[in-house]
């Protein structure tokens, strides 16, 4: 019998199976889970999986840098660790594991407003960082500025505000699952109001203040944060102007992982309207179905400053805690520089549109 690997599981490829063995039904059916009929979540893998790569040879490629700047800060990759919700449900640790991996591997993480524990605890667990703050708006704008006061007082730098979110998607798995979230502990306490799930067309209107946010919402928050404001869930070109125009440093092409309006575009099919959109203007990061160094080249080819990476952490911290976190960003850092080796690029700056070939059909 081979031992057991550290982490708990050995590639990339075993990493969910791994995870499933660990996790309880109710979570899992919320870590896997889509809306509706989840095409929009198998679309944002099929966007990658149409895509082809142009290598090049006899580059020597025997020292390469993957390191890159977000924001100012330096990571040692182009890819970071998307807000997920309630990471308590994966493992004891929560995003305690998150933070001390990520930090320890120089990744940037990101997380959610409606974390199992708090965000002044996660900053403590990994002073160094870098770490942004995920926002949901709060029914109460006092709320909404305490939870950004806490942030910048615990050492977050930057603020992501998700605005896909006006309601939550319908999300048939997540129910069938029997998953609720009205049980689950909010490590942010009193100053985050605890999602509902839809069950009831009026809570969907009346419990979330998002329901009524518009961009003069973005514009009241810039007037109380002093950090930079990226903001996450953007699809189209219209949208990524309007930011631009309230202010956003930078935008997150993202549709949630296929969880809130199924039928939206996959993300990576959006990306080409709003880097030409934005251009120069800000930073455009993408997140949805990145499971692999190749998918990261595809998107930062297609003009994505970095890559976000959802479920995959969950399933790392489900197969093995902060070691478990710790072994997929060692293994998608590997597996981006095997890629970069194959098609002659040393650097992140040298990942161009060139690298991209005919889409398969
Ligand atoms: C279980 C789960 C919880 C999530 N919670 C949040 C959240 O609290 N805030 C947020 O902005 N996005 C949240 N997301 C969306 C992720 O930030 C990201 O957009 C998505 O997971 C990327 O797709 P991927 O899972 O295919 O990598 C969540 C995603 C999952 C799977």
């Amino acid at each position: 019998m081979a031992e057991e690997p550290p982490g708990g599981f050995l590639t990339l490829s075993d990493l969910e199976e791994a995870a499933s063995k660990n996790a309880l039904e109710p979570a899992w059916a919320y870590v896997q889970g889509g809306a509706g009929e989840e095409l929009t979540m198998k679309a944002n893998r099929e966007a990658f999986q149409r895509r082809t790569l142009r290598p090049r040879a006899l580059v020597n490629v025997e020292t390469l840098d993957l390191t890159s700047t977000l924001l100012g800060e330096k990571v040692s990759a182009p890819f970071y660790v998307s807000p997920t919700a309630y990471q308590g449900l994966l493992h004891a640790d929560a995003e305690l594991a998150t933070a001390r991996a990520a930090s320890s591997a120089e990744i940037l993480a990101i997380f959610s407003t409606i974390s199992s524990r708090s965000l002044e605890d996660i900053a403590r667990a990994a002073p160094k960082g870098p770490r942004w703050f995920q926002l949901y708006f709060q029914p109460e704008q006092a709320t909404t500025q305490r939870l950004v006061e806490r942030a910048e007082k615990a050492g977050y730098t930057a603020i992501v505000l998700t605005v896909d979110a006006p309601v939550f998607g319908n999300r048939d798995t997540t129910i069938l699952g029997g998953f609720n979230v009205s049980s689950i502990p909010l490590g942010n306490g009193p100053d985050v109001f605890p999602p509902t799930h839809p069950t009831a067309i009026d809570q969907l209107y009346h419990n979330r203040s998002e329901a009524s946010a518009t961009w003069d919402t973005v514009d009241q928050l810039r007037t109380l944060a002093h950090l930079p404001i990226l903001v996450k869930g953007i699809l189209t070109s219209e949208d990524a102007q309007l930011a631009l125009d309230h202010g956003a440093k930078g935008i997150i092409v993202s549709n949630h992982g296929g969880r809130q309006l199924d039928q939206a575009q996959a993300s990576l099919d959006a990306l080409p309207e709003i880097v030409e959109t934005v251009g120069a203007n800000a930073a455009v990061y993408l997140d949805g179905g990145i499971r692999r160094g190749s998918d990261i080249l595809i998107a930062l080819a297609m003009g994505a400053k970095a890559v976000g990476v959802g479920r995959p952490v969950l399933w790392a911290l489900a197969a093995g805690g902060e070691a478990g976190v710790a072994r997929l960003l060692s293994l998608l850092k590997e597996d981006l520089a095997i890629a970069m080796a194959l098609t002659g690029r040393r650097t992140i700056a040298e990942v161009d549109r060139t690298l991209l070939g005919t889409p398969i059909q």
